[in-house]
């Protein structure tokens, strides 16, 4: 029997789908797709094939040649959605699936003009992983059952599409005042990298293989934040060996997105909010670059095994950082990433299973689970391994390790045995089983130490016995300093300290949101009132669930605030992305 993802409904002994060709109109009236998915399977089947659908509307069921496929749709998991079983005559190769999305898809937020830079016309773009393709089209949706496909999208004449994948042709489509664009993904995904938007989108080219894409309103700041981008290729390919998705273009999204970044393949999806005007946030971009290797090349198998995924990337992303940074940057970065494990252990507990490399998420939706945990805990795991043979040795075992299981999806213990085979022994001398499959961080993490790193520690640390940073000095700060400094600060200050920050540094006006987000979140830990109409401003400009989580449980656990948490929440939700107003109605119901 193939191996089983726990979150898929997806059967690979049934058959497997290796290609779809997708046909679909996008109705921003009704705010659905309406089309058909053609299911190519690898070998002729027949009887059941179970499919993945989360309120979908199946329609009908046909081979290409006409002979209907009886289905069923049985009753929803709240975890999985909807299992949809074709049964297949004798010697099926295809199936062509009819089917409508729901204006409540998961994967799916329909902006209105007023939510867009441009504000005159609507914008849609998709969110799949972790398990939110299913949403978009019924598919085998486990990164275990990767595709190729073909795409046709027929949007409103003045919009364009934009899709992870080649672009083909455009030209009028079939209906009045309609547009039809094609696209092609010759390199095989897992489903959770199938993304696409659609808006008033322009571009500029910032390089041989690289291009960003954002509405026009944001296509200049857009394009000076990300210049680096094509020195940023060069390294990575340095460590990982050749770019194999052709192109490394990407899209600035309307500031709704509810992620930092996404690596969809061909077309990385970014955060407005790291257009801080001085790159000093666009180690984004690096990780969503190093994907194309530690993710989409070779993939985590299931989500149990993501920290594989997030891991390996974080790690990566270091790496180009240092190689265009040096080593002082790279210091920073993984001090800053040990704040944010420290953090997500603590809220976890001493004891949680989510704080293993390996998880067993069964029954569990996954955005419920997601920590920082796999990312740094794992980053500390790969850099042990890159530290104990040696970067040189590393170097070699990375490359290999890309390209032998390039285009596959990997379980941890197929990470375990390849690590046994290459470098014998290795993973007994830095206790690898206690690092998968025990909770919290062993004691042989590499620590990352620098005398710049320290002092800003040190003055943090001092904080409380009344020492403070010499505001000339301290003006001078680099964004990454004082993202240091703000998370070593205890989270609770007084009055009069939150007003001395305030003064000298003007935090409250900052424009690094991970400055500005660090700030209000102590400002609002400590009651204090002056900065909450920037927060409550805030949390209706960005849909980053970065920076939202921290500010509502902020708001909401302190008295004073929790009614604002809650009317912020009413005027700014309905702008959030469904998996943002999800997260966000957990933490104010707890
Ligand atoms: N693939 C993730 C985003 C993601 C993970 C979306 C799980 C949905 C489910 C992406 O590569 C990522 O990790 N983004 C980070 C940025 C990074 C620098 C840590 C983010 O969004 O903050
Ligand atoms: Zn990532």
């Amino acid at each position: 029997m193939s191996c089983r993802d726990p979150h898929s409904y997806t059967d690979l002994d049934q058959g497997r789908v290796t290609h779809v060709d997708l046909d679909v109109n996008v109705d921003f009236a009704t705010r659905r797709l309406v089309g058909s998915a053609c299911l190519k399977l690898a070998a002729p089947a027949s009887g059941p094939l179970d499919l993945d659908t989360r309120t979908l509307t199946i329609t009908g069921a046909a081979t290409p040649d006409g002979a209907p496929v009886p289905f069923e749709l049985a009753d929803v998991d709240a975890v999985l959605g909807a299992r949809l079983r074709l049964m297949l005559p004798a010697g099926t190769t295809a199936v062509i699936v009819t089917y409508a999305t729901s204006p409540e898809a998961s994967a799916l937020q329909w902006l209105e003009p007023a939510q867009t830079d441009g504000g005159k016309h609507p914008y849609l773009f998709s969110q799949c992983q972790a398990i939110h393709a299913r949403s978009v089209l019924p598919c085998q949706d486990s990164p275990l059952a990767r595709f190729t496909f073909k795409a046709t999208m027929t949007v409103p004449e003045a919009l364009t599409v934009v899709m992870a994948a080649a672009p083909g042709s455009q030209g009028p489509g079939k209906a009045a005042g309609t547009r039809a664009f094609t696209f092609e993904m010759p390199q095989s995904i897992p489903p959770y990298l199938f993304a696409f938007a659609v808006g008033n989108i322009t571009s500029r080219d910032l390089g041989p293989r690289s291009r960003v894409y954002t509405e026009p309103e944001t296509l200049d700041r857009s394009a000076w934040e990300f210049a680096e981008v094509d020195s940023m290729l060069l390294a990575a390919e340095e460590v990982f060996g050749p770019y194999l998705w052709d192109r490394f273009d990407f899209l600035v999204m309307p500031s709704s997105f509810p992620y930092g970044g996404m690596e969809n393949p061909r077309l990385t999806f970014l955060t407005p909010t790291l257009l801080a005007g001085d790159r000093s946030l666009v180690n984004v971009l690096a990780h969503e670059l190093a994907h194309s290797w530690t993710g989409n090349l070779v993939t985590n198998a299931t989500i149990d095994d993501f920290w594989l995924n997030e891991g390996f990337t974080v790690w990566a992303e270091r790496r180009i950082h240092e190689k265009l940074y040096g080593k002082e940057a790279q210091a920073l970065g993984a001090a800053i990433g040990r704040n944010g494990l420290d953090e997500a252990l603590a809220s976890f507990g001493p004891d949680s299973p989510f704080t293993c490399l390996k998880t067993d998420g069964r029954g569990k939706d996954p955005d419920d689970f997601y920590s920082l945990v796999p990312y740094e805990k794992g980053f500390l795991f790969v850099a042990l391994l890159e530290e104990t043979v040696g970067r040189e040795k590393f170097d070699v075992f990375i490359k290999k390790y890309i390209k032998h299981f390039s285009f596959t999806s990997i379980t941890t213990e197929q990470f375990e045995a390849f690590l046994d085979a290459e470098l014998p022994g290795v993973a007994a001398q830095v206790k690898a089983q206690d690092w998968i499959r025990k909770p919290g961080v062993p004691a042989n993490a590499p620590t990352f130490t620098s005398a710049h790193l320290a002092m800003l520690k040190g003055l943090a640390a001092g904080w409380a016995g009344g020492q403070r940073p010499d505001v000339a000095v301290a003006k001078k700060w680099t964004p990454e300093d004082w993202q240091i400094f703000l998370q070593a600060l205890p989270r609770q200050l007084s009055e009069a300290d939150c007003q001395w920050l305030d003064d000298n540094f003007q935090l409250t006006q900052h424009g690094n949101c991970e400055i500005l987000c660090n700030w209000l979140a102590i400002a609002a830990n400590s009651g204090y009132a002056p900065t909450r109409d920037r927060t409550a401003r805030f949390l209706g400009e960005v849909g980053r669930m970065k920076y939202l989580k921290p500010l509502y449980t902020a708001l909401h656990k302190n008295a004073a605030t929790t009614a604002l948490a809650k009317a912020t929440f009413a005027k700014s939700g309905g702008g959030y992305h469904p998996i943002a107003r999800g997260g966000i109605e957990r933490i104010l119901s707890s």
